[in-house]
């Protein structure tokens, strides 16, 4: 298989294995064994799969900045791609597709109804979405300390559990429509990430009770934390977007 690899790069090199020596030996140019090595570091690397793996897109960005995009219930991993994009066209968009199927609908956890979580999956999917990121930020090459979490709805409840749980995966994050996930047993030390909350004033699923006590528990384990209020209802709208990208702009070191 990697023979055949070898050959679409370059069909000379199918006929006979890539050694080093044979590659310095055939090839004059050193930069042609450089290409070479390069390439094959490629092969490996889309060879060897994530894990654990989501299905997800991943889109290379031209900063050091990647967006890791969580979806809400029902969407799916190019949901968000757009909303990424205009957040900052030139990040890294990183976009997983929740695990759970709750009536043929995509979510990150369990829930044993409207705004009642199950606890116990929470707590197993956001460390398996943790372990996730941490694999991804290897395998596509990109800094986690430049990683925002972009979560809407149950994307953003996830974030928030993330944040909770792990806290050492998710340095920034932008999340609309969240609650409250959980409550650890003990508070994690969050006194270098910076999170920007996005509710909607008349919200039937998040009222600004739960996003105020988001707030507080995040600002109790150290968080720098923002909210704004959008006039809006649970679906998001330019007005969240620009405020987050406007807050976004100016955390900017
Ligand atoms: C959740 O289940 O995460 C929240 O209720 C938001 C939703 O997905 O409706």
């Amino acid at each position: 298989m990697l023979k055949d690899a070898l050959g679409q790069i370059d069909p000379s090199l199918s006929s006979s294995p890539l050694t080093k020596g044979e590659a310095t030996a055939t090839r004059h140019p050193r930069l042609t064994v450089l290409h070479s090595y390069a390439a094959l570091d490629e092969i490996f690397r889309s060879i060897m799969s994530l894990q654990p793996d989501f299905i997800h897109e991943f889109i290379p960005g031209s900063s050091l900045r990647t967006f890791l995009l969580l979806h809400g219930t029902g969407g799916n991993e190019r949901d968000l791609i757009p909303l990424g994009r205009e957040l900052d066209p030139n990040a890294a968009l990183l976009s997983p597709r929740g695990k759970i199927l709750e009536n043929g609908m995509p979510r990150f956890f369990r829930r044993l109804a409207e705004g009642v979580f199950d606890l116990e999956d929470l707590e197993f999917r956001a460390n398996e979405l943790s372990d996730f990121v941490t694999a991804a930020a290897q395998h596509y090459e990109f800094p986690l300390d430049n990683l925002v979490a972009v979560g809407y709805s149950n994307g953003a409840n996830i974030a928030a559990a993330m944040l909770l749980t792990r806290p050492e995966v998710l340095p920034i994050a932008i999340l609309f429509r969240a609650m409250v996930p959980l409550i650890p047993d003990r508070l994690p030390n969050l006194s270098s990430v910076h999170v920007w909350i996005g509710a909607g004033d008349q919200d039937p699923i998040v009222p600004a009770s739960e996003t105020k006590r988001l707030a507080e528990l995040l600002r109790r384990a150290g968080a720098d934390v923002t909210i704004r209020f959008a006039k809006a209802g649970h679906g998001l709208t330019n007005h969240d977007l620009e405020a987050g990208r406007e807050w976004l702009r100016e955390l900017k070191p």
